[in-house]
């Protein structure tokens, strides 16, 4: 399974916005394609949209036939340009960045190599991606145990990323070495990704899942339905604060509540380590629409009352049992353990 494609030198990318009902593939082909499919979540996740946002950067600079100097200026505006889509997942400028520092690095080869420079950046980003994935879910699978029922919030899975996911990439390697363990995955008002896209990799995956509203999680605590909690990362602070999709914190403070732990899987490159803390991270505001209506449709509020969108919050670094990371598990103190590995 994949949500995105580049073959024979073109971009396709799986719409999510259409699942669970509708696979379409689309194709990307120019920078305002890019952009929306990443504005209107068709392409969402923070590791996904750091790899599929690098490719459209190809995709729309690959046949431009002006000069050197003219294709320097476009692909730094082009770069801004993307980076300001959406702004709390990380992955996003990091990709972007990569790409301007290999084309800073090359400057002086020819246009033809360059943009066969970007290209490879671009594979190499996507594969690097696949094994963050892997070794995620290798250093995730020593905090699971047989019989375990796990539950996740958003997509954080093949979904939201060139590989397995993050906190899905653990969840399918104890599904493979454990066979039993159980998943819940909450619905995620208002895009519904949990229910929609979380609830339709697993099952396709054969990984035993069951969707819950959001406002059911504190009582599956409570009657011990649930023992371990991991959600993925958009962007986590030096000092170890994580910004996920919204809902995240309330289920954080639910575990502290019920001594469950609380575990936050993510790669490097999700790391932010210039921003101190969590306050500091740009939470992105969506359209009150979202919250109007169900998947943008139909209408579940009186039409002229308003609604309040922010798409992701902050939960303190205190309320994070656990950090799983490509590059091993970390525990508190985060502030230390962070700068020791990024
Ligand atoms: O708005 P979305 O769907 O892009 O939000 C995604 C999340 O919040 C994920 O949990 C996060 O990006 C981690 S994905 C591996």
């Amino acid at each position: 399974m994949q949500s995105i494609n580049f073959k024979n030198n073109r971009l396709f990318y799986l719409d999510q916005t259409k699942l669970p009902l509708k696979e379409i593939w689309l194709e990307c082909t120019s920078l305002k394609e890019g952009f929306m499919a990443i504005k209107k979540l068709s392409v969402r996740g923070a590791p996904l949209i750091g790899v599929f946002s690098a490719y459209c950067i190809y995709i729309h600079l690959k046949d431009l036939p002006s000069n050197k100097e003219k294709f320097l200026k476009k692909l730094k505006e082009s770069l801004e340009h993307l980076k300001s889509c959406r702004p709390t997942a990380v992955n996003l400028s990091w990709a972007l960045n990569r790409i301007d520092e290999i084309v800073i690095k090359n400057k002086d080869k020819s246009l033809i190599r360059i943009k066969k420079i970007i290209l490879k950046e671009a594979i190499t980003i996507h594969k690097e991606d696949i094994i963050l994935c892997r070794k995620i879910g290798e250093y995730g699978v020593k905090l699971v145990n047989k019989g375990d029922k796990i539950l996740t919030h958003c997509n954080a899975g093949i979904l939201a990323a060139g590989g397995e996911g993050t906190a899905l990439a653990v969840i399918y390697k104890a599904n493979r070495v454990y066979k039993d363990i159980m998943v819940f995955a909450d619905e995620t008002r208002p895009l519904l990704q949990g229910a929609r896209l979380t609830a339709w990799e697993l099952a396709k995956n054969k990984v035993p899942v069951t969707v819950i509203c959001d406002n059911m999680a504190a009582f599956l605590m409570q009657k011990g339905q649930i023992n371990k909690i991991i959600v993925g990362a958009d962007r986590i602070a030096a000092n170890g604060d994580v910004a996920n999709k919204i809902g995240t914190y309330s289920l954080a403070v639910l575990a502290k509540y019920h001594k469950i732990p609380f575990y936050v899987a993510a790669p490097f490159s999700t790391f932010d380590v210039t921003l101190e803390k969590g306050e500091y991270i740009p939470i992105e505001q969506r359209h009150e629409n979202e919250v109007h209506k169900i998947i943008n449709k139909v209408l579940i509020t009186p039409a002229d009352v308003k609604a309040y969108n922010p798409a992701f919050d902050v939960t303190p670094n205190e309320l994070v049992t656990a950090i799983i990371t490509d590059r091993g598990i970390l525990y508190p103190p985060f502030k230390y353990n962070i700068s020791k590995i990024i």
